[in-house]
């Protein structure tokens, strides 16, 4: 049994502790809205926070969550930073297919958690591996400028 907190709340699954976080998050805990792109870490498409950083659930071991906070896309908007991005999003109606763009949030969110005036390099180096086919690489860009204007 691996014990973790999930979006706040405590949470327990039986898995084998070398299934990717990926899959208990989708499969057997039903949160959908992490998304599977490569499963090989190269696209983004899956991150989720783990206490509080951006990793990719993909590649994650379930064993490594044991203890810690995860954060889902499910969970970012009860957080101050979370909000101020989902609303940024909006304005700026960032999404075409929507694919991509809960990895594209949970990146922009442990961003700005981190730094709350990013420099230009440091969007750069947080959203650079976050694939989007759609092109909407621009819109991001606003969106994260847009949130940090209004204030995270
Ligand atoms: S699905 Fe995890 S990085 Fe692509
Ligand atoms: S919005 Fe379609 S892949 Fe990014």
């Amino acid at each position: 049994m691996i014990a973790f907190t999930l979006n706040g709340r405590p949470t327990t699954v039986e898995a084998d502790p070398g299934t990717p976080l990926l899959w208990v998050l989708r499969d057997q805990l039903q949160l959908t809205g992490t998304k599977y792109g490569c499963g090989i870490a190269q696209c983004g498409a899956c991150t989720v926070h783990l206490d509080g950083r951006a990793v990719r659930s993909c590649v994650t071991p379930v064993s490594m969550v044991s203890g810690k906070r995860v954060t889902t896309i499910e969970g970012i908007g009860e957080t101050p930073v979370g909000r101020a991005i989902q609303r940024a999003w909006q304005e700026v109606d960032v999404p075409q297919c929507g694919y991509c763009q809960s990895g594209q949030i949970m990146a922009a969110a442990a961003l700005l958690a981190e730094h709350p005036h990013p420099s230009e390099a440091q969007i750069v180096a947080a959203m650079d591996g976050i694939l989007c086919r759609c092109g909407t690489y621009n819109r991001i860009r606003t969106a994260i400028l847009e949130a940090v204007k209004g204030g995270v």
